[in-house]
C-alpha cells in the first residue's frame, strides 16, 4: 500500500471542521471497557436495564452494552432539549418513551454528555417516580463547567473543557455523529464570521 492511501487511516479522517482531537478512537474504546467492568462488578446478579437517552447516546451504548458481560436489557428514550443552537434552553421534550415498565429493576441511564444538567435532572425525577430498585447514570462526558443543576453521577468517562464536542454520536445540527473520535468543532462552523 503507498503511502498517499494509507494517510486518512493515520489521520483518524480528520475531518476538516475538526480544530482538534480531544479523544482518539483506541482511547474512548480503553475507557468504554474501563467502564463496562465497573458495572459488570455493580449490577452482578441483578436485573439491569440500560436507557439510552437518543440520539446522542446511540454509538455510547452499542459499545458499552459489548463491554458489559452480565445480562442485561436496554431501551431507548428520545428527548431534545438543544434544537440547532449550541446551549441548552432548559426545556426538556419527551419524544418516545421507554417501551417497558421500569418499577423494581435497576435502571442505568447512559448519556453521552451532561451540559447544564437540565435533560438528567427532569430525567432522574420522571424515572424515579416509576419506582426503579435503583436509579444511576453513567456518561461518556461530563462538562461540569456548563452546570446549572445538580447530578448525582455514577460514572463518567471523561470531563471535558466548556467546548464545542463532537463526534462518537455527539452532533451539531446532526451532523458529525460518525466521527470515530472526540473532537471540538472550529468556532467558524457555529458562529459564521467568527474565523
Ligand atoms: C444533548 C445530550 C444530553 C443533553 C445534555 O442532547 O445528549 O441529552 O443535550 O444537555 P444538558 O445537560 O444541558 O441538559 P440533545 O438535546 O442535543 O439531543 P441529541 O442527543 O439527540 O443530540
Amino acid at each position: 500500500m503507498n503511502k498517499k492511501s494509507a494517510e486518512p487511516r493515520v489521520q483518524e479522517q480528520l475531518c476538516r471542521d475538526v480544530e482538534r482531537v480531544l479523544f482518539s478512537a483506541d482511547e474512548i474504546q480503553d475507557r468504554v471497557r474501563g467502564l463496562g467492568k465497573q458495572i459488570d462488578e455493580r449490577y452482578a446478579g441483578k436485573e439491569l436495564l440500560l436507557i439510552a437517552i437518543l440520539k446522542g447516546s446511540v454509538v455510547f451504548i452499542a459499545d458499552l452494552m459489548r463491554a458489559i458481560t452480565i445480562p442485561h436489557e436496554v431501551d431507548f428514550l428520545a428527548t431534545s432539549s438543544y434544537g440547532a443552537s449550541t446551549s441548552s434552553t432548559g426545556i426538556v421534550r419527551i419524544l418516545k418513551d421507554l417501551n417497558e415498565p421500569i418499577g423494581g429493576r435497576h435502571a442505568l441511564l447512559v448519556e453521552d454528555i451532561i451540559d447544564s444538567g437540565h435533560t438528567l435532572a427532569y430525567l432522574t425525577r420522571l424515572f424515579s417516580a416509576r419506582n426503579p430498585a435503583s436509579l444511576e447514570v453513567v456518561t461518556l462526558l461530563d462538562k461540569p463547567s456548563r452546570r446549572e443543576v445538580e447530578i448525582d453521577l455514577f460514572w463518567t468517562g471523561f470531563s471535558v473543557p466548556d467546548e464545542f464536542v463532537i463526534g462518537y454520536g455527539l452532533d451539531f445540527n446532526q451532523k458529525y455523529r460518525n466521527l470515530p473520535y472526540i473532537g471540538v468543532l472550529k468556532s467558524e462552523v457555529y458562529q459564521p464570521g467568527s474565523e
